[in-house]
């Protein structure tokens, strides 16, 4: 995918958010809280809007929040795998002139209705069980064709299945594990001491490589610059709120998931917070990441989605975080893989991390690290905000 579609895609799913769903129907999932984990402030943002009140032609999804409309649509997209124009009239989204929009609403309300009726209104059944990334589900099972076997799920060998706590070598207990990872990374007085972190590396996306700095500072500062020929691009949150700038397009603001997002990656001390910031701490099993064998361990947190990591077994460092960003149908998942980690003044760093959402991914590998310098408070004032844009684009 190209840069530019990849950052616009990054932009629409950054169009997230959240609160507490006030229509009956959608309140079937742990909701968020819009606000970033760390104690921030709401934005303004978090006076909410529903999602009738700021669109044309809202039927289904009455009393879903407006900021959840975005991410509610990738969600879809990337269960059926495919482009918004399958559904929509580009640029006129209130449009109801294609039939697979209208097919959609029936979908929305059959889905619901499952939900209700056969799953105790828990939300087990999405647009992703049945659609699996194509528009049409297949009813029928495949025959055992060369192609067929290749894509179906390879049988499990038995050390591939996830240990349980029956299995032999008993799991780790969550706390074990959490402990294990502060000491792996330098251990808390070094980590707790880190005020800056300032990192000058390259971002890989697509078949393009650019120049990147990036600037942390505590709490829960960081502002990064894609260096662009036609100019930078800007990935921002000050601690409670965050946008995100393209050259030649006015400034967006970053929602709900996506400031929790934001806040969970600015955070210069996360190996220290995580046991503050969930509710309980599970450890569900092990898993196989780039040839490591890692504990998977799923956090619960106070009305918003749970955060599952991956530790490596021997190192004890974190590999692998998936959070999720709530929407009226599922969760969007975004998965970082930390790679490559080294010793930058005390404390263990990966140098190296792939971000990856539904609509693409990036990978940033880094060179240079300085900690504990300071920087421009300057940096993390947000610009004036600009007249709304309609939606979309
Ligand atoms: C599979 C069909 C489908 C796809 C794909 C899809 N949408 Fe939608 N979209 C809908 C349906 C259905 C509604 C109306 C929901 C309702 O009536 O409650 C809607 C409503 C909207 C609205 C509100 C329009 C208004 O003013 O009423 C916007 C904006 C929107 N979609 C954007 C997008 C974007 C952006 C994408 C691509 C990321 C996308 N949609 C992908 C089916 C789809
Ligand atoms: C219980 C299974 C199931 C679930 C859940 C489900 N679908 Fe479908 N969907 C189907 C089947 C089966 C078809 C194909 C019907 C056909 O071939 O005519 C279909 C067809 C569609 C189509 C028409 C595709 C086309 O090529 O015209 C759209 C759009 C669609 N679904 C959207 C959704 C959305 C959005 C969701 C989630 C809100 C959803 N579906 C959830 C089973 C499901």
């Amino acid at each position: 995918m190209s840069v530019k579609r990849a950052l616009m895609v990054g932009i629409m799913a950054v169009a997230a958010v959240v609160a507490v769903c006030g229509g009956v129907i959608w309140g079937v999932q742990a909701q968020s809280s819009g606000v970033p984990h760390a104690g921030a402030a709401p934005g303004p943002q978090s006076v909410e809007k529903t999602a009738e009140q700021q669109f044309k032609n809202i039927q289904v999804l009455k009393g879903v929040p407006a900021d959840q409309i975005f991410p509610t649509m990738t969600f879809i997209a990337a269960s059926l795998g495919v482009e918004c124009e399958f559904c929509h009239v580009s640029g006129e989204f209130e449009k109801d002139d294609k039939k697979p929009k209208q097919t959609a609403r029936k979908m929305m309300e059959m889905t619901v209705a499952i939900n209700a009726d056969d799953f105790d209104r828990h939300r087990e059944v999405t647009c992703y069980t049945c659609h699996r990334g194509n528009s049409k589900p297949a009813a029928i099972p495949p025959v055992a064709t060369e192609e067929a076997m290749a894509s179906m799920a390879a049988p499990r060998k038995p050390e591939d299945v996830k240990k349980t706590k029956s299995s032999a070598s008993p799991l780790p207990t969550a706390e074990q594990l959490l402990d294990k990872y502060v000491r792996a990374a330098g251990g808390a007085a070094a980590i707790e001491k880190v005020t800056s972190r300032v990192m000058k590396g390259t971002i890989d996306v697509g078949e393009k490589s650019l120049l990147i700095d990036i600037y942390c500072e505590d709490p829960e500062k960081r502002i990064s610059f894609t260096h662009m020929p036609e100019g930078d691009n800007i990935t921002a949150f000050n601690g409670h709120e965050g946008w995100l700038g393209v050259p030649g397009r006015p400034l967006r603001e970053m929602h709900g998931s996506d400031l929790d997002g934001a806040a969970i990656d600015a955070d210069l001390h996360l190996a220290t917070h995580f046991k503050q910031m969930f509710t309980e701490a599970k450890v569900v099993g092990t898993e196989k990441i780039g040839g490591h064998d890692t504990y998977e361990l799923v956090g619960q947190r106070d009305g918003r989605p749970p955060i599952r990591l991956y530790f490596d077994e021997q190192s004890g460092l974190l590999v692998r975080l998936v959070r999720f960003g709530e929407t009226a149908l599922g969760w969007l998942p975004t998965q970082i893989d930390y790679a490559d980690y080294r010793d930058a003044d005390g404390v263990k760093i990966p140098y190296r991390w792939t971000l990856a959402r539904t609509s693409g991914r990036f990978t940033i590998q880094i060179a240079e690290v300085k900690e504990n310098v300071p920087v421009d408070e300057g940096k993390f004032v947000k610009p004036a905000p600009e007249p709304p844009e309609g939606p979309g684009k």
